[in-house]
């Protein structure tokens, strides 16, 4: 079969090598991935978002399955567009993409459902939100409800924070336009965790259990990002908190999207907060995180491409996971900036140098992000470049493996966190 992979991020170039490597797969195409990809795959010009160009793709050259990567396809109806041409889409459809687009219908459907979540509310106007805020005396978090790439999300000290929060997201639009309706919701503490599910429409399969490091710096300081590193298996997630997390979210998430006459086929990610009242749902979103995928598909031992079609053709009882017992670890190398700064504010267009020599080590697999290739010479392109993972017995052996092939690699103002899955 034909497949059409759209990305570009270090997800999808893990994505990629498990496509690549599946007997039902014959050839790969990749929109517009990354120059990491292009031994896997042919790279097509097409941009993730153009979900026109993509559909004429898929239909010209007769694609067997498409495998949607990114949010931002999935929240524009790609799957929904692909459908109508009867060609296979692993990605819900654009209806339960919501549940990551849009904060405030997830946090609807949260309540309607009874899950376990921040009690807060939503706000369109921002006086109504100033005026919530006021009469809160507890710490607070202030969202926007939008896509925000992962930093849309202010987690305040005290109620001054929180006024300066929505007055940033609302009249200085520091999101743009994902901060048009803004969330404030009660601030939760404890430990968090990435709970994954393949989902295939009425039911769900959890994936190994993935943790995230969401802020820029080592123990956990600095602002929020799209994620700095991560690791699998994560010991947090126990099998109490999997069955409660089964019973009190998934099983009243599917039943409430099978009500709305929902079509979500493909990856469930529920970022859960173990709080002394039990696991609560931080957020959804509606495909594989990033970087948790790259642990996570090193570990998995069965073929994906079979996973994401019995994901589409309905059929997920058929299903047997199977997980390499060993650890995986994912480390983020970024950019000067990143985390700190505005996108188009972050150095880019510098020269990477020692991949190769990295990539050699036994047990480490690296998968490129934000990377470009210019006059035959690989450089930096984004906020995040480059992912470097290794597998080991064990997480310590993943994690000494991992920082040793990073020690090869370099390019001017790379940062990385040095304690990547240290506190498991
Ligand atoms: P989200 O994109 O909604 O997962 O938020 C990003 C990060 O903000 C999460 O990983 C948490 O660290 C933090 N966060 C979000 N919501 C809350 C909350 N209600 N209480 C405390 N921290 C939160
Ligand atoms: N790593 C978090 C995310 O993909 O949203």
């Amino acid at each position: 079969m034909k497949i059409l992979l759209v990305g570009s991020g270090g997800r999808e170039h893990a994505m990629a090598s498990r496509i690549k490597a599946s007997p039902l797969c014959s050839r790969l195409y990749i929109a517009p991935g990354n120059p990491g990809m292009a031994p896997l795959g042919d790279l097509v010009p097409i941009k993730a978002d153009d979900v026109a160009g993509l559909v004429k793709f898929a239909v010209s050259e007769k694609i067997g399955l498409v495998a949607i990567g990114p949010e931002d396809p999935l929240a524009r109806g790609l799957a929904n567009a692909l459908h109508k041409e009867k060609i296979k889409a692993f990605g819900p459809s654009q209806q339960g993409a919501q549940l990551e687009a849009d904060k405030a219908f997830s946090k609807k459907i949260m309540r309607e459902a009874a899950i376990p979540t921040a009690e807060g509310r939503a706000f369109t106007q921002l006086r109504d939100a100033l005026a919530y805020i006021e009469s809160r005396t507890d710490p607070l978090v202030v969202k926007a409800a939008g896509l925000a790439r992962g930093k849309g999300v202010i987690v305040c000290a005290d109620p001054v924070e929180a006024i300066d929060a929505v007055r940033n997201i609302m009249e200085k639009k520091i999101f743009g336009d994902a901060g048009k309706t803004v969330i404030v919701e009660e601030r939760l503490t404890g430990p968090e965790i990435s709970l994954l599910a393949f989902v295939d429409g009425r039911h769900a399969y959890l994936m190994e259990a993935a943790q995230d490091h969401k802020r820029i710096g080592d123990g956990d300081t600095g602002p929020n990002t799209g994620g700095m590193g991560a690791y699998s298996p994560a010991p947090l997630l126990t099998d109490d908190i999997i069955t409660k997390a089964q019973r009190e979210i998934i099983v009243p998430l599917l039943d409430a999207l099978h009500r709305h006459e929902i079509d979500y086929r493909g990856i469930l990610y529920i970022g859960l907060m173990l709080t002394t009242a039990g696991p609560k749902t931080l957020e959804f979103n509606c495909r594989f995180g990033d970087p948790e995928a790259q642990p996570l598909l090193m570990r998995l031992k069965s073929d994906l491409v079979d996973v994401m079609l019995a994901c589409v053709d309905r059929q997920i009882d058929r299903l047997t996971l199977e997980w390499d017992p060993r650890a995986a670890i994912c480390v983020v190398l970024a950019s000067e900036g990143y985390g700190w700064k505005p996108d188009d504010q972050i150095t880019k267009g510098v020269a990477i140098t020692g991949l190769e020599e990295a990539a050699r080590l036994p047990d480490v697999q690296i998968f490129h992000a934000g990377t470009t290739m210019k006059d035959g010479r690989l450089l930096t392109s984004g906020g995040r470049v480059l992912g470097v993972c290794a597998s080991g017995n064990d997480l310590a052996a993943a994690r000494k493996t991992a920082y040793s092939a990073i020690e090869k690699i370099h390019f001017d103002g790379m940062q990385y966190r040095r304690d990547i899955g240290a506190s498991a």
